[in-house]
């Protein structure tokens, strides 16, 4: 008798914990989900700084690589050994401009936080002149590979040349790729034309501008890791 009364009871009981584990997975999943990754690409990479002169670097953040985000509070720092400098930085849009000088001449080092879990970048180092010195020319090779890291291909993009890692690169190995040119322009300036579209809905469109272009193109073909000077 007890046991007949009880049955529909437990039957709620095991609904509700079924439920409840649905929702308790689900909710991880989001979490997971919406707690994933981001690329961030910096605007416009300078070869170089000035030492005690105010630097503006701009940088936006796509959540999966693709969607622009607007909502974070990032920062920037650059570091040269023991001295530190913090970007203060402002928001237009999704566009994150942050605004600093450094004290001294030296490589540094600009890591940006996204805010969004643990996906930051740190950008190879530039290097800060005196005053008065002349900058020496970056080679093509060299700046594409800076930018390749600024651009944040290599979050998506394995490449053993850039000198550094990528979290959890997925998409195509370029290490030792090489394509023509013209393929590279098109993929590089309009994904969403030269690729299929299962593979541009992954691709962003970077704006990159044609000089950063070529930059790429040269460090890509060129197969093997380019020093600074
Ligand atoms: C958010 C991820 C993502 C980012 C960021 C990204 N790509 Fe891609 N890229 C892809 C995907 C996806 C494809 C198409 C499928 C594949 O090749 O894995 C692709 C294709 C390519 C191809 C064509 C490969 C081939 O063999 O046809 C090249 C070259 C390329 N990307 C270079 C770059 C460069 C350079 C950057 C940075 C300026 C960049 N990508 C940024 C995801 C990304």
């Amino acid at each position: 008798m007890s046991k007949r009364f009880l049955r529909p009871f437990q039957i709620v009981v095991v609904l509700l914990a079924v439920a409840a584990a649905f929702v308790a997975i689900h909710s991880r999943a989001d979490n997971v989900y919406a707690g994933g990754w981001a690329t961030i690409t910096v605007a416009d990479l300078p070869d170089h700084f000035v030492a005690g002169q105010t630097v503006n670097l701009s940088f936006t953040v796509r959540q999966h690589g693709v969607k622009l985000m607007d909502d974070l509070t990032p920062s920037l720092i650059a570091v040269n050994g023991a001295a530190t400098v913090t970007a203060s930085i402002n928001r237009e849009g999704s566009n994150y401009h942050a605004k600093f000088t450094v004290p001294k001449p030296g490589q540094w080092a600009i890591t940006i936080k996204s805010s969004f879990g643990p996906n930051d970048i740190t950008l190879l180092p530039i290097q800060a002149l005196a005053a008065n010195n002349q900058a020496k020319a970056l080679s093509e090779a060299e700046r594409g590979r800076r930018l390749y890291v600024a651009k944040g291909c290599l979050q998506c993009h394995k490449n053993d040349n850039a000198g550094v890692n990528g979290r959890f690169p997925w998409a195509t190995d370029l290490t030792s790729k090489h394509y023509t040119e013209n393929y590279l322009a098109r993929v590089l300036a309009t994904p969403e034309k030269a690729l299929p579209p299962k593979d541009h809905a992954r691709m962003p469109n970077l704006n990159l501008k044609a000089g950063e272009i070529i930059s790429l193109t040269a460090f890509i073909n060129a197969g093997k890791r380019t020093e600074t000077d």
